[in-house]
């Protein structure tokens, strides 16, 4: 019987002892509490410990703030007896407990043992801005300036003291800089680290939450939103979350004078050596002092905190269960020295954004942890070796919830990858017709080099448009294109809402120069030489009807006194908004102000009534091809590719030039170097003009058109990227000297490209979590990384550019062929049947003066055409098969006659004659510009045009 009972007793024992691990009810459950800025990654962490655990536990975390998780345990402990044990097990805290807050364990009687700080992970903090302009080069500032800042004693980002520290401060010197504080709530762990950093790191300006300046804006949690969205803002946050936002990171000074540095530059190892020295390994002592802040150590950011599991040092006396709690404490700190977690490459604390101690800290807190955790006697220990055990925290043990995360987290970052790979990257721009084809094959060019798809779209819905819709006033100042495009820079209301009112700065990005002239249309009998010189005023007086016949003694003058025949000048001009029509009114505005009456502008109303409206720049070239005896105004290829008689214009310096005999670059190189240019890109450009510039051979009719673009592209995604790539090619030597020469501009002069490229580009913020873009030259990318993705290859092409010269000739000789036809029609009175004239007639006639085997090559063009016609008429006689070969041949005729302009556009009488405008679709002001030949084409030319040998 006794046996019996000392069995029973064992027996009961024993049961108890089992009970232990799982607790009452079959589960152990552990209580914990934390700071919000780490609560995700801690609940993360708790469900992989509880996965790996041979029994059942189950963790309850709260998410609150380190100040309210050290009141909830030093609160709970004190409340504690012997028959109510704790609540909370633990608490997560970057805020050490005070020494009143520690003196609660000891304080209560049913409480034996003292408070453990155990050290988890370091955490850094950072400090963020956002001033437009200043991102490319972060801004430094020192713990009095953040002092001073916060307290209010520095108000403008330009403070002398500030800019002093930041030598690169870009200003656009038309804002205020006022700074704008962003506060996070008193108890937020980021508050109490810069807090406590400066009370460290700036003694000499003491900083209290209350004491920060009144008009600070609470923010709250919202921190990195608030910062993207407010312009010269200052704030702060944990480094690792304002990276991942890409929000502009200050370089803050370390406890080493003068060293600069970002969060995410931190050495480790340096840091881990300095936190071994610096944090306490006692556990059980006083922390409310410790600190890391300005750790003397070379090249780490200053504003650290700690992060530490606070708990209860002895469980002995505690009943059972609360023991066995305390046991699963004790393999909870074992677990987060683990690798699992403190690995510097796949450890947990890297993925959350958190630092890791470093192994010297962690051994010695190991080795303390021994002797400082009292377990009850009867409590179950956890081992952390690998294997099946109930008590085992097995590293190979997981569960569905937990791998399926992890799998899910792999694929989603594959499938982001792949995504990012296939998708194609996006640029949108709007703006001046003027530039489109130049746009357009820009494009071309890209895409033939581009390694990852690109998708890029320019709208020529006018200058206006180009202005307008990067002003974006009707969409709260919120663009949807990229960039805008104007023949005349951004007006200065519309430069200065735009800056000033809605705080969004831009640049200005110079795109190539059109060179503009009047032309005239005089017989060769009257005029052999084809040489007519004009000063200013006389094509001033000619264009508002002071001066109505050739014979003019003005015109003589200008022409050594010969004087031209009594006949009345036919003047047309451009009866729609035309940037045309803005070029040359502004250049007789400044080149013969005392004369010029009719203003300027791209729409003028006051022309005299005897003047001939034209729709566009296609009608304007070929109404004066058509008119004896008249002059026009247009860009200079559109009038030599029809080969009319160019002005000689005087220019600045009093010498004739056109231009071609004229220097074009020479313009915009007199302009650079002028007052006239703005000292920084994120000026306004409005006076900025090309017009009328000095120098012996300079010619002066010249327009520079512009593209806006936003500094701040961080809001657009991988198209901020793109676009940097786009203007970084479209400056560079292939597009200004091949592409652009091709559709008849002329190219930016070298220091203009190289200002913008280095003055201009750095300013622009992209999003920095969208790759950059490499141009790979003849040396560079060795390796085969050419085809890697984001590759703008020297070796890619597009066969349209390429083959520009051939394109451009053959092009060029038709039109000519075409108008020369339709002239000849016109002067004999509209009779398409006499002989030797007419469009469809006598081309042998027509073609003298264009190379022979362009002619072969039109004869052969027209013999195909007529081929084709006859073919598709002959199988729509042939019913269903001869249908498909009908739609077939029909469509290759199609293609050839929107190629080349369409030998049948242009219908008899009328004035429209076969122009390359006529088959772009285009708005009202439809003037494109047409190709125009060059004679020197060739590629190779630049590091992106490094094509050699193929
Ligand atoms: C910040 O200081 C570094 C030198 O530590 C300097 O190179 C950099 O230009 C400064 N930043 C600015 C914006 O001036
Ligand atoms: C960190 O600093 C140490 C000592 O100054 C140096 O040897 C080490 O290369 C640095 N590590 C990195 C990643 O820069
Ligand atoms: C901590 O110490 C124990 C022995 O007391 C050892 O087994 C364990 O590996 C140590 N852990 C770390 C992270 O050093
Ligand atoms: C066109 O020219 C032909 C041949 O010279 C002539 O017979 C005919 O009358 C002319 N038609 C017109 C409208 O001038
Ligand atoms: C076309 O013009 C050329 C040169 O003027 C001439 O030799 C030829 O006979 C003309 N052909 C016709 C069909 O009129």
């Amino acid at each position: 019987m006794r046996a019996i009972s000392l069995f029973a007793l064992v027996a009961l024992l024993w049961a108890g002892r089992s009970a232990a691990q799982y607790g009452t009810s079959g589960v152990l459950t552990l209580s914990g509490e934390g700071p919000a800025e780490t609560g995700a990654s801690m609940l993360r962490f708790l469900k992989v410990f509880e996965t790996r655990l041979g029994v059942p536990a189950r963790i309850t975390y709260r998410v609150t703030t380190s100040v309210a998780a050290d009141a909830s345990i030093s609160a709970d402990v004190a409340a504690q007896t012997a028959a109510s044990p704790s609540k909370l097990q633990f608490a997560m805290t970057e805020q050490p407990l005070s020494s009143a807050q520690r003196a609660s364990f000891s304080g209560n009687a049913a409480v034996v043992g003292s408070s453990v700080h155990f050290p988890v992970y370091v955490n850094s903090y950072g400090l963020f801005y956002n001033v437009p302009g200043n991102r490319v080069t972060p801004l430094n500032i020192t713990a009095c300036l953040a002092a001073r800042i916060l307290t209010g004693d520095v108000q403008e980002w330009t403070h002398p003291d500030f800019l002093d520290k930041n030598p690169g401060f870009v200003k656009t010197g038309t804002d205020s800089y006022k700074i704008t504080v962003l506060m996070d709530t008193a108890t937020s762990g980021s508050t109490l680290a810069v807090l406590g950093w400066l009370a460290k790191a700036c003694p000499s300006v003491p900083v209290t939450y209350t004491g920060v300046r009144a008009d600070a804006v609470a923010v709250g949690s919202n921190m990195i939103a608030s910062l993207q969205s407010t312009g010269y803002s200052f704030g702060f946050a944990m480094g690792s979350v304002g990276r991942a936002a890409s929000v502009s990171e200050f370089a803050v000074e370390t406890a080493t004078a003068g060293q600069y540095l970002q969060t995410g530059s931190t050495n480790t190892t340096n840091m881990q050596v300095a936190l071994a020295a610096a944090v306490p390994t006692t556990l059980s002592g006083d922390y409310s002092t410790a600190t890391v802040v300005s750790l003397s150590a070379d090249r780490v950011a200053p504003i650290l905190t700690v992060g530490y599991l606070v708990t209860k040092s002895d469980w002995s006396t505690e009943g059972l269960e609360e023991g066995q709690r305390g046991e699963l404490v004790r393999a909870l700190c074992a677990f987060f020295q683990s690798s699992t977690i403190t690995s510097s490459s796949t450890g947990m604390l890297n993925d959350a954004g958190l630092l890791a101690l470093g192994s010297t800290l962690v051994s010695a807190v190991n080795i303390t942890a021994s002797s400082v955790f009292v377990s009850h006697p009867s409590a179950v220990k956890y081992t952390t070796t690998d294997g099946v055990g109930a008590n085992v925290v097995s590293s190979t043990r997981s569960s569905y919830e937990v791998t399926t995360y992890q799998d899910l987290t792999a694929q989603m970052a594959a499938m982001k990858k792949q995504l990012d790979v296939g998708a194609a990257r996006v640029m949108r721009g709007v703006g001046s017709s003027a530039v489109s084809l130049f746009m357009w094959r820009v494009f071309g060019e890209l895409k033939g080099r581009s390694t990852t798809p690109l998708h890029m779209v320019y709208r020529a819905a006018g200058s206006g448009a180009g202005q307008g819709e990067v002003l974006a006033k009707a969409n709260k100042y919120q663009s949807l294109v990229d960039f805008g495009a104007s023949d005349t820079p951004m007006p200065d209301a519309t430069f200065t809402e735009l800056t000033n009112t809605a705080k969004v700065p831009i640049v200005h990005i110079p795109i190539l120069l059109a060179p503009m002239n009047f032309f005239v249309n005089i017989p060769d009998s009257a005029l052999p030489s084809r040489l007519i010189k004009m000063s200013p005023c006389t094509i001033a007086k000619i264009m508002q009807a002071d001066i109505t016949s050739w014979s003019h003694a003005d015109i003589a003058a200008d022409n050594g006194g010969v004087a031209l025949p009594d006949q009345p000048i036919t003047v047309f001009y451009r009866q729609l908004s035309s940037g045309t029509t803005a070029v040359i009114t502004e250049y007789l505005n400044r080149a013969c102000a005392g004369t010029w009456r009719l203003g300027s502008g791209g729409l003028l109303s006051n022309w005299p009534p005897t003047f001939k409206p034209t729709a566009n720049a296609a009608n304007m070239s070929t109404s004066v091809f058509t008119t004896s005896w008249s002059i026009g105004y247009m860009d200079a290829a559109n009038g030599l590719d029809v080969n009319l008689i160019e002005v000689a214009v005087r220019n600045k310096d009093g010498n004739y030039v056109t231009s071609q005999t004229g220097d074009v670059p020479a313009a915009a190189t007199a302009l650079f170097k002028s007052d006239a240019w703005p000292k920084s890109p994120l000026l306004s450009f409005a006076s900025v003009s090309c017009l009328n510039q000095p120098g012996a051979n300079t010619f002066p009719i010249v327009a520079m058109p512009f593209m806006f673009v936003r500094t701040d592209l961080t809001s657009r995604g991988d198209s901020g990227a793109l676009l940097v790539a786009y203007l970084t090619f479209m400056l560079d030597t292939f597009a200004q000297n091949t592409i652009a020469k091709a559709l008849g501009f002329e190219p930016l002069p070298t220091e203009v490209r190289q200002y913008t490229t280095e003055r201009a580009l750095p300013l622009l913020q992209v999003d920095t979590r969208s790759k950059a873009w490499v141009f790979e030259s003849g040396s560079t990318l060795s390796g085969g990384k050419g085809s890697t993705d984001n590759v703008i290859s020297g070796f890619g092409g597009n066969y349209e550019n390429l083959n520009a010269q051939g394109f451009a000739d053959f092009y060029k000789a038709y039109n000519l062929a075409q108008n020369r036809a339709q002239a000849t029609k016109a002067a004999s009175g509209g009779n398409s049947t006499g002989s030797g004239s007419g469009s469809g007639g006598n081309y042998t006639a027509v073609l003298s003066g264009i190379p022979p085997d362009l002619i072969d090559q039109l004869d052969n063009l027209q013999k195909q055409v007529d081929i084709l016609k006859a073919v598709a008429i002959t199988a729509a006689v042939f019913g269903v098969f001869g249908l498909s070969l009908a739609i077939f041949t029909s469509c290759r005729m199609f293609v050839h006659m929107s190629l080349w302009g369409g030998a049948g556009a242009a219908g008899p009488g009328s004035n429209s004659m076969v122009h390359p405008a006529s088959i772009s679709i285009l708005g009202s002001n439809g003037g494109v510009r047409r190709q125009k030949s060059i004679s020197n084409f060739s590629v190779g030319e630049g590091s992106m045009g490094s094509e050699k040998s193929v």
